[in-house]
Order: C-alpha cells, then structure tokens, then sequence
C-alpha cells in the first residue's frame, strides 16, 4: 500500500461530521474491518470531529490538532458537513471542507456516475475559482473573485486526459467562454494541453448551459467530464441524479501526493438525518475510491464496488432507492455489502465450514 515509509499500517482518518455523516460512516468503517478480514490487511481508523460536530467542541470546524492528524494520515474520509443549526454561525461548518481541500491540495475531484447505460467521470477542479477567490461581503454590496492560473487548469486536465486513455477516450471540457475570461483561459490551456500532449485523445468543448441540458436528457452521450469548481459542484449532483440518485454517488479529491480525500458527493441530508435510513451506497464507493486511489489497492476497490453492484442486483436498498417493495435501513445495507464481500472472496464455498453445516437435521 501507499504509506508512509516508516509505517506498517495505514492510517485513515475517519471526519464523520454532521447530519447523515456519522451513520454512514458507520458502515464505512464494517466495510474497512470487513475487507481487512478477507485480504489479511490492516488499516488504522482514526476518528476526529470535523464540520459543525468540531465547531461545538473546539469552536473551529478544522481544529489544527484534527489539521495536523490529517496530515500525517495515509487518507481521509469524509461523511458530511452542515446543517441548519450552524447556517447563521460566523464559522460555517463548509468552511472547514474547504479548508481541508486546500490544506492538501486536492485539487482533482473525480466523481464517478455508473448506472444502467450511463457512465460518466466528472473531473471537477477542486482548489481554485470562485470558492477560493478574494471576497468582500457588506450589507450591500458583496463579491466573490474568480481566478485560475494556467497551472491549475493544465494539472487537473491531465487528470482527466489520463482517466479517458483508460476509458473511452473521449473528454468534454465544460466552460463559459463566451462570457467569463477564465473559462477562455481555461480552453485555451486545455486544447493545448491536449494538443501537446493527448492528441490521441478525442477533446470537445461545450457551454455550461447547454451542456446542463445536454446532461440532462442524453447523459449516455458522455464519458470524462472536465470542469473548473461550482460547475462540476453543480454538475455533479445532476450527473447522479440522473445516474440513479446523490445516494450513490462516491467521490476522490486527489491532490500531488497522499493523503487524498474521499467523501460521497451528498451532504448532510438533515431532513432525513437520525432516523437510520440514509443511503451508505456512497460513502461505501467512496471507500472503494480510497483503496483504489488513495492506498494502492485496486484489488480491495474492485472488490467492494463488485458486492456493491451484487447487493443493488438483489434489490437491498434504502428508502431514496425503491419504487415499491420495503425499505431498508442504512446498517442492513452495509451488511448486505459485507455479506456479499464474503461471498466474492470464498468463490462459493462459503458453508462449507460453517460450525453447524455438520448438525443433522431434525427428525
Ligand atoms: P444534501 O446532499 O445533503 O441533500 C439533498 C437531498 O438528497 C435531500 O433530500 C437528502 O435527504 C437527499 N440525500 C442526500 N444524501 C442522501 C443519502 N445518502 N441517502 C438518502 N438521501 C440522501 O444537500 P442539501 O440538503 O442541499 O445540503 C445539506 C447540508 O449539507 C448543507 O449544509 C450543505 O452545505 C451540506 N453539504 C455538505 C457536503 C459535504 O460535506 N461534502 C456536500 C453537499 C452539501
Ligand atoms: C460538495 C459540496 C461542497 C462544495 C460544499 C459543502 C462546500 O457541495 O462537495 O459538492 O460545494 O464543494
Ligand atoms: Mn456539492
């Protein structure tokens, strides 16, 4: 695994936040302990508070000893942040999500849609653009800046080009160039980049808005999308959300080096936080994500997108998910995803030892 060199063991950082945050991280935690059983690994969960759950405690979202924890982790994960009980706060819960981004420098977010015939990989930039410029906010008047270097577009792009090799070769680069100078910067980085670099690499272009629309009727259309950061937050909810729901919906924030973050592209959900049934299927993804891309285990990532897909074959969903039939809680999703991680690496054979496969039947 990638590690730390003097370290055994990797450690994870678990910042479960706020809202559904705790509950599926839960289950992402079976998950991790499962997959340590079954592969003969050992992975360090290292729990901190993070997000609102740190602004209670520690009256900062990103306290610097969760801040210096992080950055002697291996990776982290990432429940969610936010609520309505910290909207009015001078410290935002959401503050300390980005913060953590940048303290990384996870400046390439792949958020991956699989669904049916849809498979798309939005390649999101993560640390630059209106979420990090130079803000004023009076009463009256406020403005956000907006910013990219050509650095900061050619990095992720190549992210995005490197992910389309193994794919379909095909990249659409979402912009707004027909309006906003970084998005003409932003094309323009990006054909040369390609030009340079990928012209094996089929490269188009297209406009956010109609693209939006594009996504939403035709999204079999497309494969790797690159965007710089509040389109790719925006469209990425659609893209899950015509991919089967925000509930499945996992994702990598990958900066130059370890640790990455992996965090399911949903929030907090507070209108169903509490209550058990908040879909795990993301942040069990996201966990997938880790061991692919965070710990250099695509063997282990595979293993659990594969029982994922069984346990979505068997109809084993959450209440976001079912059209009829009963609904089921968030721990009975993430046991079905264990049971079925059992079964993939036992080829079959799983009730041969079973203690009570010897007991005659009655009678
Ligand atoms: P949201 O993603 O939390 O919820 C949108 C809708 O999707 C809700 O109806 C919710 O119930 C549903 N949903 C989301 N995740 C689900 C799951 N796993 N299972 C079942 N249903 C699910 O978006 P929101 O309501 O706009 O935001 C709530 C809070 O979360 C805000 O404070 C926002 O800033 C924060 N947020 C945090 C992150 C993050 O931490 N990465 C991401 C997005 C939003
Ligand atoms: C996401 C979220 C965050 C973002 C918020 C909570 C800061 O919506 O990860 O998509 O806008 O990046
Ligand atoms: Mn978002």
């Amino acid at each position: 695994m990638t590690q730390h060199p003097t370290r055994s063991v990797p450690i994870v950082a678990c910042l479960s936040g706020d809202g559904i945050g705790p509950e599926v991280m839960a289950e992402a935690g079976r998950i991790i302990d499962a997959v340590s059983a079954l592969f003969g690994i050992r992975v360090r969960q290292v729990h901190l508070p993070f997000g609102g759950e740190a602004i209670d405690k520690h009256q900062d979202p990103f306290p610097p000893h969760v801040r210096a924890a992080v950055k002697a982790s291996d990776a982290v994960l990432l429940g969610a942040v936010g609520g309505p009980r910290w909207d009015g706060a001078a410290r935002r819960p959401e503050a300390g999500l980005l913060a953590l981004r940048k303290e990384l420098d996870a400046f390439a977010n792949l958020r991956p849609v699989r669904h049916r015939d849809i498979d798309l990989m939005v390649v999101r930039e993560l640390t630059g653009g209106l979420y990090f410029g130079a803000k004023v906010e009076g009463t009256e008047t406020a403005e956000d800046n907006c910013t990219y270097t050509r650095g900061q577009v050619e990095r992720v792009a190549r992210w995005a080009f490197r992910l389309a090799r193994r794919r379909s070769g095909r990249v659409v680069s979402v912009d707004k160039a027909n309006v906003l100078a970084t998005s003409r910067l932003w094309r323009n980085a990006v054909n040369e980049l390609h030009a340079a670099e990928y012209p094996e690499l089929t490269l188009t272009h297209e406009l956010v808005d109609s693209f939006a629309m594009n996504l939403a009727t035709r999204p079999q259309a497309y494969d790797v999308i690159l965007t710089e950061n509040l389109f790719g937050d925006i469209l990425s909810d659609l893209a899950a959300a015509v991919g089967g729901g925000l509930g499945q919906a996992p994702s990598a924030s990958i900066g130059s080096e370890p640790p990455g973050i992996f965090e399911p592209v949903h929030g907090s959900a507070p209108d169903i936080a509490g209550q058990g049934e908040a879909n795990p299927t993301a942040m069990i993804m996201s966990v997938a994500m880790m061991f692919t891309y965070g710990l250099g285990r695509r063997d282990v990532g595979r293993a659990i997108t594969a029982a994922v897909e069984t346990v979505v074959a068997q109809g084993i969903a959450t209440a976001d998910q079912i059209s009829g039939g009963r609904a089921y809680a968030t721990w009975e999703v993430g046991q079905a995803v264990c049971d079925a991680l059992e079964h993939h690496s036992t080829g079959g054979a799983e009730f041969a030892d079973h203690p009570y496969a010897e007991v005659p039947a009655h009678g």
